[in-house]
């Protein structure tokens, strides 16, 4: 019986081999509502070059794709860019089947396979500005060589890029991607709406740690002079013409810069949290703020990290439940203090009954992720007028202070 799967001619003598995850709502804590694709290629030089794999459940998936241009026991040489287990999860069994003459990583990347594995694979390490030779003169293809550039934390410290500069196609693993599964394989085929949507999702919930490190790599890539017509990332579209915005936006998240944005994410056990949330809401507003509420029995922690991704202040509201700060918010603080935002102003409130520790874990918690602590508020049981005029002033003068920056131009 055939397969239904089939490889999409990409360039000349590359082809998309990856597979489509319609699917998947949860890839490790962030909710992909929109599924996602592991994207694999195949260069068709005189040495046959797989980059990347997929994640393991595909690997059916990825083969018939691949014989769709030939048999996968022909491939020479494997490249993996990134070790993480969505991209190397059929690797082991790839290289059983072709046996190929290289298969090649970065040096972290060899560490990090053999970790995944266990097995004695042999893996050639490259290093920056490494570069091998996959079709000669006188080729079918014409000469193609791949060049290696070390992205470490881009996304994990194994994470590289692998450059065709015949082609000028750069083979970007985790960056520049989105979870999108989709039939359209070029970004230029979808809205530019979805596709900062998704690629802000992705960034603010896997890469936002790691904007340090981004911000680097753009003089890198600078420095290179690399002459990119094709980024090929290892989720979503490949860009082609519209791979300036996506630079653009990576410049402008990296950054991280403040805007009049107020992120208010709070739950609430009898109203009490939730009415001093929305006197807190209407001060933002009257101080200038743009503001996004987020009651946390109905917003995923994967949410609240894309919409604190362009903010500038983050306002955080819990009851004392058993002397801890309610589960729903322990769980938003743990996954936000991960990613690292920076920049933030910020508070915490909410009601107790008789211990009231929650708005001193808050207080912990934001102060760990340096957000600067703009005040907080707690009140017993209800809160009364003055309690929810304070709430109001609270917000107000925070409102104020992230409008003004933004005027400020800072
Ligand atoms: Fe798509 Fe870091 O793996």
């Amino acid at each position: 019986m055939g397969s239904p799967f089939r490889a999409q001619r990409i360039a000349d003598d590359i082809y998309w081999v990856g597979a489509i995850d319609w699917s998947v709502r949860d890839f490790h804590g962030y909710r992909t509502g929109r599924g996602t694709t592991y994207n694999a290629y195949l260069i068709m030089g005189e040495k046959i070059t797989l980059v990347d794999t997929v994640k393991a459940p595909f690997k059916e998936e990825l083969l018939s794709r691949i014989q769709d241009v030939v048999d996968p026991a022909k491939i020479d040489i494997i490249i993996s860019n990134h070790a993480e287990m969505d991209h190397s999860g059929c690797l082991p069994d790839l290289i059983e089947l072709a046996k190929p003459e290289k298969v090649y990583a970065s040096p972290k990347g060899v560490e990090a396979l053999r970790a995944h594995f266990r097995g004695e694979l042999n893996i050639v390490p490259v290093k920056d500005g490494d570069e091998i030779r996959i079709s000669g003169e006188g080729t079918a293809t014409g000469p193609l060589s791949v060049r290696f550039m070390q992205t470490p934390f881009l996304h994990w410290p194994d994470s590289m890029f692998s450059y065709v500069p015949e082609r000028k196609a750069l083979f970007c693993q985790d960056a520049f991607g989105m979870h999108l599964a989709s039939a359209e394989r070029f970004a230029e085929e979808l809205p530019d709406g979805l596709l900062q949507e998704e690629a802000s999702r992705y960034y603010a919930n896997i890469l936002l740690p790691f904007s340090g490190f981004i911000t680097k790599l753009f003089a890198k890539v600078e420095a290179a002079g690399l002459d990119i017509a094709m980024a090929l990332p290892d989720h979503g579209p490949i860009w082609r013409s519209k791979f300036g915005l996506v630079l653009d936006w990576y410049r402008q998240w990296a950054a991280q810069k403040p805007s009049n944005k107020a992120v208010v994410l709070y739950d609430s056990m009898w109203d009490s949290t939730d009415v001093m949330a929305r006197a807190i809401t209407e001060g933002l507003i009257h101080g200038g703020a743009s503001v996004k509420v987020m009651p946390l029995s109905g917003s995923h922690r994967s949410d609240l990290a894309t919409e604190l991704l362009e903010a500038g202040a983050l306002v955080v509201g819990s009851p004392t439940l058993n002397n801890q700060m309610f589960p729903t918010v322990a769980d938003a603080l743990c996954y936000l203090k991960g990613l690292k935002r920076k920049n933030l102003v910020g508070a915490a409130f909410g009601s107790y009954g008789w211990s009231g520790e929650s708005i001193r874990q808050i207080e912990e918690v934001l102060a760990s992720m340096d957000v600067e602590l703009a005040g907080s508020l707690k009140t017993q049981y209800v809160p009364g007028d003055e309690t929810l005029e304070q709430c109001h002033l609270l917000g107000e003068r925070i409102g104020e202070r992230i409008s003004g920056r933004v005027s400020a131009g800072a």
